[in-house]
């Protein structure tokens, strides 16, 4: 199951070209820590009236949802409904300091046009989380992405408003608002398909094979050969959330693990992440999400425990695929921190990184780079050699926050990928 009756939406899923898997996001939550920027006051501004309307690429203060007022750098502009008059545009703004998912339309009041500043020089904030692209993809990447295409979502119980840019395909485009299916994850403007859609839609869960079921949670494989446009319909929902992301990649290649919260309406999506069917560069994990509705409550720890508990299934170490968004490099930082240093403490220190690797089937880089940060590494005799204080593992331990949700190993039912045939 999990392709579209032709009838009930045929714009779906199946147009769209590869809508691949292996993705990422980049940016610090905040970006606070950068270029304290000081922007200078236009000696203009009493004829600020001259600037109207403002030119994309002009840098501005904003007031943001905090009422304080924040640098932002104009990244688009359209006309207002109602008249001609400059005033009346709206501006696309990205805030200097934060990450592109709080990029936003604004309105002309709520800039400070005193503190306008054209012409400016490309300043080195905006290639924050951004440092593994080049200058060029960097360009490209921003150009075609630029502004958010869809505003909202429905899925299910929940209306979600999206953090990034999706490449719908172009018909979807400018839609305030998308309907899915929570079940096939199929895709339409307006209220009255996705109540038509439902009546008919047999999924109650996931297409795939469940692999996994504790309590009301449970895990389904899918492998996207097999389910393309579920596969390609899940790649368009994930996207709004996450920043970079390819897409030529064929969602053929990848196994998808749908982690959903059941009950007697059937098995909802809280999360999913998708994984190579064959990596050349032992990724265990491509992309990773958790809805918004659903984030921080330990479900982001659960989909990274159970991809390392798949690699120790398959006797390979693993590592997730870079770049690493903000909040995914939070996410694997604290989940790295708390499994090596529960190791160590049981360990007394006496256990090398290949060990803690092989028992983990965590990358040794990913050991030694987490380890490095918490200052837990000499080099010594051009060797590294971990040095554990209990009481230092301790306060790392508390600073890693809570554990999130366990996998029970025990109730994971399933053998590594094979091609069939
Ligand atoms: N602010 C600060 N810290 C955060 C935040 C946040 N908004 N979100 C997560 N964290 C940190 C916290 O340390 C948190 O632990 P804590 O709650 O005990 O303090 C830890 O990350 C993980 O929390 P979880 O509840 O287990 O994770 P969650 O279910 O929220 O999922 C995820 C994390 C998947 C990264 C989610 O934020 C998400 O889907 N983001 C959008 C997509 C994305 O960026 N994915 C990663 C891309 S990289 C890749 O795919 C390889
Ligand atoms: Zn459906």
């Amino acid at each position: 199951m999990g392709s579209m009756e032709a009838s009930t939406a045929p714009e779906n899923g199946a147009a769209a070209a590869g809508g691949g898997a292996a993705c990422n996001g980049a940016g610090p939550v905040s970006n606070g820590g950068g270029v304290e920027r000081r922007l200078r006051s236009s000696t203009a501004s009493a004829s600020w009236a001259a600037h109207l309307p403002l030119e994309v690429g002009t840098r501005v203060m904003c007031r943001w949802r905090d009422q304080k007022l924040h640098p932002v750098k104009v990244i688009e502009r359209r006309k207002g409904l109602s008249s001609s008059s400059p005033a009346d545009y709206e501006y696309y703004v990205h805030y200097t300091e934060f990450n592109r998912r709080l990029d936003e339309w604004v309105k002309l009041e709520q800039l400070d046009l005193e503190t306008v500043e054209t012409d400016v020089d490309e300043k080195v904030e905006d290639k924050q989380g951004h440092e593994e692209l080049d200058a060029a993809s960097l360009r490209e990447h921003e150009e075609f992405t630029k502004v958010k295409n869809i505003a909202k979502i429905e899925l299910g119980r929940y209306e979600i408003d999206t953090w990034y840019f999706s490449p719908f395909p172009p018909e979807y485009n400018d839609c305030p608002k998308l309907f899915f299916c929570e079940f096939c994850l199929n895709f339409v403007k307006r209220k009255e398909q996705l109540q038509r859609h439902m009546k008919k839609c047999d999924l109650k869960h996931p297409p795939g094979d469940e692999i996994y079921r504790c309590g009301t949670l449970s895990m389904f494989e899918v492998d996207g050969k097999k389910n393309k446009v579920y596969g390609q319909n899940l790649c368009y929902l994930a996207k709004l959330f996450l920043d970079h992301k390819t897409l030529y990649y064929d969602v053929d290649l990848f196994l998808f693990y749908v982690l959903c919260e059941c009950d007697d309406r059937g098995c909802h999506m809280v999360g999913y992440f998708s994984k190579e069917k064959h990596s050349e560069e032992s990724y265990n994990l491509a992309c990773i999400l958790t809805l918004p509705p659903y984030q921080r409550k330990g479900y982001g720890k659960f989909l990274i425990a159970f991809s390392y508990e798949l690699s120790k299934k398959e006797g390979k170490v693993g590592t997730p695929e870079r770049p690493l968004s903000d909040l995914g490099l939070l996410s694997y930082r604290g989940y790295w921190t708390r499994v090596l240093l529960e190791i160590l403490k049981k360990h007394k220190s006496n256990i090398s990184i290949k060990e803690l690797s092989d028992m983990t089937a965590i990358k040794a880089d990913d050991i030694l780079s987490t380890l490095q940060s918490l200052d837990l590494i000499q080099y010594r005799k051009g060797q590294h050699v971990i040095c554990a204080d209990p009481k230092v593992l301790d306060r790392h331990l508390k600073a890693a926050g809570r554990g999130g949700l366990e996998v029970d190993v025990s109730k994971l039912i399933w053998t590594p990928y094979k091609e069939q045939g």
